[in-house]
C-alpha cells in the first residue's frame, strides 16, 4: 500500500461523543517529549525518526507492527535511577515489564540489579550474564524446580510470599547445603490509587503476608528459626502506575514499624527494606510523573525519618522500577489499514496489530496517545478509536484520540510509551505473530527479539 496522503471523506465528527479526551491538541504534528522516547523527533521531511532513523526506513526493514526501543533513552533512564539512589541503595529493574538478553546486558552495564519472577526470566537473566547475586527472585507460587534452580544459581535473594514458601525454600536450601538470603513480602494494607488489577498492598489479594493480625511477625519468627534461611529484610510492593508517594510513605511507616517490632522481640535489626516498584509514567500529556531523583529523595527521607523515630539503624533500601525505566523508551509502529467513519460517533482506524501486542487497553482501560508518524498533515483533527485486527470488539489499542482527517491506508502511526507490559504481555490470539523488538541507537537499528513466524507457531503444534 502506498503511504501517500489521500483526501478523506467527511470523517470529522461534528458532535463529539463521550470519552476520555478533552479537546483536540493544538498541533497534531507535535510530539510531546513527556510521552515519546528521548531521541524521537520529527525530521525536515515531516517523518518521525528515532535514534536518527526515520520510521519509513524502519518499517521497510523490520515490517509492522513492531516495537522500537530507544537504547540511548533506556540507558539514560536506568542510569538516572541508579544515580538517584546512590551507593546506599539498590535498583532492581523489574523484568516483567520487558526482558530480553540485550536488556539484561544494558542493565548490567549501567549497574542495575534485576528482579525476576519466573524460571523463564531467571534463565534469560543468567544466559545474558547477569551475576546471580544481583538477581532477586519473586513470585507468589514459585515451583520447587524454580526455587531449586534459583538457589543453585546463587541468586542474591528470594522474596518469600507465603508461610508454605518459607518452609519450602528453607528445606530446599538446606538439602543443597546452602543458606539462602531471603526477604519476606508483606502487605501493608495501603489502597494504592491505581487500577484494581495492579494494586497489590491491600490485604484481600494473593501477594504477600499481611501485617494485619500479626501474620507478618509470625512469618518472621518462623524464618528466623530456619537454618536454610538468612532473613535480610522486608519487602513491600504497593501497586503500579502510581504518581504520588503518599502510599509509599504509609508503606515505609508500617514496614519500619515491623523492623522495630522484630528488633524488640528478637534483638535483630534486619539490614534491608525493599519498597518495590510501581512509579507511574506518562501515557498521555495529562500524566505528570516524578523524576527518579525526586522519588529517591522522598523515599529515602521517609525511611530515614521513620527509622530515627524508631531508633533503628538506617537499612539499605532497594526499589524495583520496571515501567518507569522501559515504558517511555519504546513505541509501537503500525500501518493503517481499514478506516471506518461512523457518523456522529467516531472514526475507527484499524491497524495491523492490536490486543495481541498491547492488551493493556482492553485489560485496564489504559489510555494511550497516538500520532501519524510517516508524514505531517495540516488536515483538521478527527476523533478516532485505534483498533486492531482481532476478532473481538474490545480489541482497542487507543480508545480516544485525534488524528488528521486525511489519514489514509498505508500511513504509519505510532503509539508511544509501549515499552512496558506490551511485548511482555503479548499473545498469539487469532494466531497473531508477536512483533519484533528493535533497538535503535545512533543511526543503527538491530533486532533484539525477532518477529514470530508461522513456523514458530506450527513448531509448537505437535498434534
Ligand atoms: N516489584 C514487584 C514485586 C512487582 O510485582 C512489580 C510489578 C514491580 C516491582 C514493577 O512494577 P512497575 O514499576 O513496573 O509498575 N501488567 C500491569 C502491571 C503489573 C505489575 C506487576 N508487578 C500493567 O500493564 O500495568
Amino acid at each position: 500500500m502506498s503511504r501517500s496522503a489521500h483526501p478523506a471523506g467527511p470523517r470529522h465528527a461534528d458532535v463529539l461523543p463521550e470519552g476520555h479526551y478533552t479537546a483536540p491538541p493544538a498541533d497534531l504534528n507535535a510530539l510531546d517529549p513527556k510521552v515519546w522516547a528521548q531521541t524521537v523527533t520529527r525530521t525536515d521531511t515531516g517523518e518521525v525518526s528515532v535514534g536518527g532513523i526515520d520510521v519509513t526506513t524502519l518499517a521497510e526493514e523490520f515490517g509492522t507492527p513492531a516495537y522500537f526501543v530507544d537504547e540511548t533513552d533506556f540507558r539514560a533512564r536506568a542510569r538516572a535511577w541508579r544515580t538517584a539512589f546512590g551507593h546506599d541503595a539498590d535498583v532492581f529493574y523489574a523484568g516483567k515489564a520487558f526482558l530480553s538478553r540485550a536488556i539484561v546486558r544494558w542493565l548490567h552495564e549501567e549497574g542495575l540489579n534485576l528482579d525476576v519472577c519466573s524460571g523463564g526470566e531467571l534463565s534469560t537473566a543468567l544466559s545474558a550474564g547477569m551475576p546471580a547475586d544481583r538477581i532477586a527472585f519473586h513470585g507468589n507460587n514459585k515451583s520447587t524446580g524454580e526455587i531449586q534452580r534459583a538457589i543453585e544459581a546463587g541468586v542474591g535473594r528470594i522474596v518469600l510470599d507465603s508461610f508454605q514458601e518459607i518452609v519450602r525454600v528453607a528445606h530446599i536450601a538446606q538439602s543443597l547445603g546452602k543458606r539462602q538470603r531471603v526477604q519476606i513480602r508483606v502487605t501493608v494494607g495501603v489502597e494504592a490509587h491505581t487500577h484494581e488489577f495492579i494494586a497489590t498492598a491491600h490485604e484481600d489479594q494473593k501477594f504477600g503476608i499481611p501485617l494485619a493480625g500479626g501474620q507478618a511477625a509470625e512469618a518472621v519468627r518462623r524464618a528466623l528459626q530456619l537454618e536454610g534461611l538468612e532473613l535480610i529484610g522486608i519487602h513491600s510492593h504497593i501497586g503500579s502506575q502510581i504518581f504520588d508517594t503518599s502510599g509509599f510513605e504509609v508503606a515505609a511507616h508500617r514496614v519500619v514499624g515491623l523492623l522495630k517490632d522484630i528488633r524488640d522481640e528478637h534483638g535483630v535489626e534486619l539490614p534491608e527494606i525493599d519498597l518495590g516498584g510501581g512509579l507511574g509514567i506518562a501515557y498521555t500529556s495529562d500524566d505528570d510523573p516524578r523524576e527518579p531523583h525526586e522519588i529517591a529523595k522522598a523515599l529515602t527521607e521517609i525511611v530515614q525519618r521513620e527509622c530515627e523515630s524508631a531508633k533503628l539503624r538506617m537499612p539499605r533500601i532497594s526499589v524495583e522500577p520496571g515501567r518507569a525505566i522501559v515504558g517511555p523508551t519504546a513505541f509501537t509502529l503500525y500501518e493503517v489499514g481499514t478506516i471506518k467513519p461512523l457518523d456522529g460517533l467516531r472514526t475507527y482506524v484499524s491497524v495491523d496489530g492490536g490486543m495481541s501486542d498491547n492488551i493493556r487497553t482492553a485489560l485496564y482501560d489504559a489510555e494511550y496517545s497516538v500520532a501519524l508518524v510517516s508524514r505531517t498533515s495540516d488536515a483538521q483533527p478527527m476523533l478516532v478509536r485505534v483498533v486492531g485486527k482481532h476478532c473481538e470488539s474490545g480489541d482497542i489499542v487507543v480508545k480516544d484520540a485525534f488524528l488528521p482527517s486525511d489519514l489514509a491506508p498505508g500511513d504509519l502511526i505510532a503509539v508511544p510509551a509501549t515499552g512496558a507490559y506490551c511485548r511482555s504481555m503479548a499473545s498469539n490470539y487469532n494466531h497473531a505473530l508477536r512483533p519484533p523488538v528493535v533497538a535503535v541507537r545512533e543511526g543503527e537499528a538491530r533486532v533484539i527479539v525477532r518477529r514470530e513466524t508461522e513456523e514458530d507457531l506450527l513448531r509448537l503444534d505437535v498434534g
